[in-house]
């Protein structure tokens, strides 16, 4: 382990393996690559101080690297404890990036490096899942919480200043909903950028990226046959519904279990078979939740699984399947490989956890395939660019990507994709756009 002020990693060792997986990151990701083009011969984030709170993924690393071509001091920090790739996090500090982010961190490590990531002084927060933004928000707002001691820890006594603070932005739906939640109490102290939220991100981020990464990690860990098996998926939203299609591609028999009825109705008129929770927990074989929700499997859930359950998580945070039920439940746990603990109920079954409830596509596999995070990280990129360009104007709420970023985007990568599309004539463009036009 190396802990100093400006990296708290692994091993910085491990560089040489991190830059050629940065290296194969990057030559799939073109859209951001010409955005660092422009940055670089730009400079438009010159000496802008970013903290920033994500996966440290050979992804995370291609969009760190553009803010640093931009100008901008980065200093980073894990969105998640197993998340890392330590290799990544090596190879960035030699880049003079601060990291302070290791796999495997303890809760309290978790949120002493958030504190370090901060000491740096943001002029802008990049974040996934709101946990920086939420901490420089109790700090500002002074609401005592357990985890701010460890914070401070690694923060020091300046604390930090709010009013330096031009905006941020926010990778994923649960940081999303958090953020509006803070709005809606009017405690919300700077803008924020929802990236989630563009078409351009969710459209292929949740589904294509999170359904892709899933199946990978779960076949990964568990090397299972998905055809045939009864795979129930919780939570049809934009990620479940990217797993249900993929898992149903490999030839599973994909059950859909959901609370909003548009969504369930959407699920089963797209051929799924949808029934309640408990009926689901009698005969699934392999258990995904992407709800962003909490206990979504609970005891009476696991006390009615069959011997040889496998139980996976998905959205963002390890509170979706009650790990707490699960002990409770056990009399026995055993490590049958890296990313799979077999718990033994007092009945006499099995039930396997992946990945410890964590998000698994990104803890026993890769995360998004890079290919998909070209989308995101640019509109992270440009996002970043806009507040800083807007500094003082935008107002103190959770925005949209502006329009014309997510066009820009989703038209660049058509382009490297090698695909032309379509204008409106004239005439088509007046059409669409004349309310006294009809039959
Ligand atoms: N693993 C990843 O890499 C990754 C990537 C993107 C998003 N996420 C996370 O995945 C989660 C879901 O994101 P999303 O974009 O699909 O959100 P979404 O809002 O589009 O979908 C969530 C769905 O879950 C349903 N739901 C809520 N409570 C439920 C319950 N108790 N039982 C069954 N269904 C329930 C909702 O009705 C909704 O349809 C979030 O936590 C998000 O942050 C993870």
């Amino acid at each position: 382990m190396e802990k100093r002020m400006d990296r708290w990693i692994r091993d910085p060792a491990l560089s040489s393996e991190g830059y050629r997986r940065i290296a194969w990151a990057e030559a799939r990701m073109p859209v951001l690559m010409r955005i660092r083009e422009r940055f670089r011969r730009e400079r438009p984030l010159e000496g802008v101080r970013i903290s920033a709170c994500l996966h440290v993924t050979k992804e995370t690393a291609a969009l760190v690297r553009t803010l640093r071509e931009g100008g901008a001091e980065v200093a980073l920090c894990a969105s998640n404890p197993l998340s890392t790739q330590d290799e990544v996090a090596a190879a960035l500090v030699e880049d003079y990036i601060r990291v302070y982010a290791f796999r495997g961190m303890s809760e309290e490590e978790y949120y002493e490096a958030i504190g370090r990531a901060l000491a740096i002084g943001p002029e802008v927060t990049v974040d996934d899942g709101a946990d920086l933004t939420v901490t420089v928000h109790k700090l500002a707002h002074g609401i005592p919480s357990p985890e701010l001691n460890w914070v401070r820890r690694g923060l020091g006594a300046e604390g930090v200043e709010v009013e330096g603070i031009a905006g941020g932005t926010e990778e994923t739906t649960t940081g999303v909903i958090r953020l509006k939640a803070l709005e809606r109490e009017g405690r919300l102290l700077y803008p924020v950028i929802a990236v989630n939220d563009s078409p351009t991100k969710s459209l292929f981020d949740n589904p294509i990226g999170t359904g892709q990464s899933t199946i990978d990690a779960i076949l990964r860990a568990t090397g299972i046959l998905l055809a045939g098996k009864r795979v129930v998926v919780f939570g049809y939203g934009r990620v479940g519904s990217g797993i249900a299609a993929r898992a149903r591609g490999m030839g599973a028999e994909v059950i859909v279990v959901e609370v909003d009825p548009v969504r369930a109705l959407n699920a089963a008129m797209n051929g799924y078979r949808v029934c309640s929770s408990l009926e689901a927990a009698r005969v699934g074989d392999v258990f995904i939740t992407a709800t962003g929700n909490i206990n979504v499997i609970r005891r009476e859930h696991m006390e009615v699984m069959k011997d040889g359950a496998v139980l996976a998580n998905a959205g963002h945070y390890d509170v979706e399947i009650s790990l707490k039920d699960l002990r409770d439940l056990s009399v026995e746990v055993e490590e049958v490989s890296q990313h799979v603990k077999r718990y033994r109920t007092r009945d006499g079954r099995n039930l396997y956890l992946l990945a410890e409830g964590r998000l698994v596509n990104l803890v026993a596999a890769e995360g998004h395939p890079s290919e998909v995070m070209d989308l995101s990280f640019s509109l992270q990129a440009l996002s970043v660019e806009h507040v800083v360009k807007n500094r003082g104007r935008l107002e103190v709420k959770v925005h949209d990507v502006p329009a014309e970023i997510d066009r820009e985007v989703a038209m660049t990568k058509l382009r490297t994709m090698g695909i032309e599309i379509d204008r409106m004539t004239e005439e088509q463009a007046r059409y669409v756009s004349d309310w006294r036009l009809g039959t």
